[in-house]
């Protein structure tokens, strides 16, 4: 059974309150919409995020041994001059797929595109899947793995990649290599160590296409999320199973979203997945 160590304690005005790891984070967020609850001590948050000028500011200290552990991962976590922490805890529905999956994931293919802390990239290795792990920061790519030792996962199959998305997968289909399990969670725009543009709008109609090349014949599993205003998941849906053609298997698509104790919901992304049967 998984633990997930978070609580969204509330949000509004373009902020929210949150518990992660055991800290109190208060940070901006500028997709946090309405009025903040009443009766919520935002006062009580141990570090603050937020915008001054043209950098990210920090204040408060962040505990040094500071960590998310779900039980069978656990990730390092550090504020970052982005406003992140190295978690996306929007995400612990779908490690909380994986670790249910009734297919036996031991020895199968994984590529984890847009892979940043390596939250999912351990879900799948902690089921015994081989999992080639890509994302173009250097720096996230040391802290997935430095997160990979510390969840005594280090003697796992992963690759680790600092690549562009796009071009690895291209390189991927040249070589001839497939995959099993398909995972991408791509950011609205990004760029690759090359100075690749990645803009989602634009590109992720190529990349799902490329990615069902990549695993014609053998898909087993497919993960595709992303934060993109417009981006419904409805439409991520559609545009998998149009490239895709499962032939069966079960797939659903819905909202990402966070939830508080006043039951006050905050979007945070959208998601399909697809699991065979
Ligand atoms: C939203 S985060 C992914 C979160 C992750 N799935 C998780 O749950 O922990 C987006 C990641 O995409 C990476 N990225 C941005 N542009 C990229 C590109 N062109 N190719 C590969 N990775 C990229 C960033 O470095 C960042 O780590």
């Amino acid at each position: 059974m998984l633990n997930y160590p978070y609580e969204l304690l509330d949000f509004g005005r373009h902020e929210k309150l949150e518990c992660i790891g055991g800290v109190v984070v208060r940070r901006e967020t500028p997709s946090a919409p309405g009025g903040k609850a009443s009766g919520v001590d935002w006062g009580q948050a141990e570090l603050r995020g937020r915008e001054v000028g043209d950098k990210y500011r920090w204040d408060g200290v962040a505990p040094a041994d500071w960590r998310f552990d779900v039980g069978d991962f656990q990730l390092q976590l550090k504020p970052t001059p982005s406003g992140q922490v190295g978690v996306f805890p929007e995400q612990s529905v779908n490690w909380h797929w994986i670790n249910q999956c009734p297919v036996d994931l031991t020895g199968l293919k994984a590529i984890n595109l847009f892979g940043y802390t390596g939250a999912t990239t351990l879900s799948l290795a902690s089921r015994g899947a081989q999992v080639v792990h890509v994302d173009a920061a250097k720096s996230v790519v040391s802290w997935a793995r430095a997160n990979a030792q510390s969840s005594e996962l280090a003697d796992s199959p992963i690759r680790w990649i600092v690549e562009d998305a796009l071009t690895f997968v291209k390189r991927e289909l040249k070589r001839g290599n497939k995959y099993d399990i398909i995972v991408a969670d791509p950011p609205s725009f990004g760029r690759g160590p090359n100075g690749e543009r990645w803009k989602l709008q634009r590109d992720l109609f190529h990349l799902i296409e490329s990615l069902s090349e990549l695993s014609r014949g053998r898909c087993k599993m497919v993960l595709l999320s992303c934060h993109t205003p417009g981006v419904g998941h409805l439409q991520l849906r559609r545009e998998v199973e149009n490239q895709f053609k499962f032939d069966s298997g079960v797939g659903s698509s819905f909202a990402l979203e966070l939830h508080t104790p006043k039951k006050k919901s905050l979007p945070s992304g959208n998601c399909f997945r697809w699991v065979v049967d």
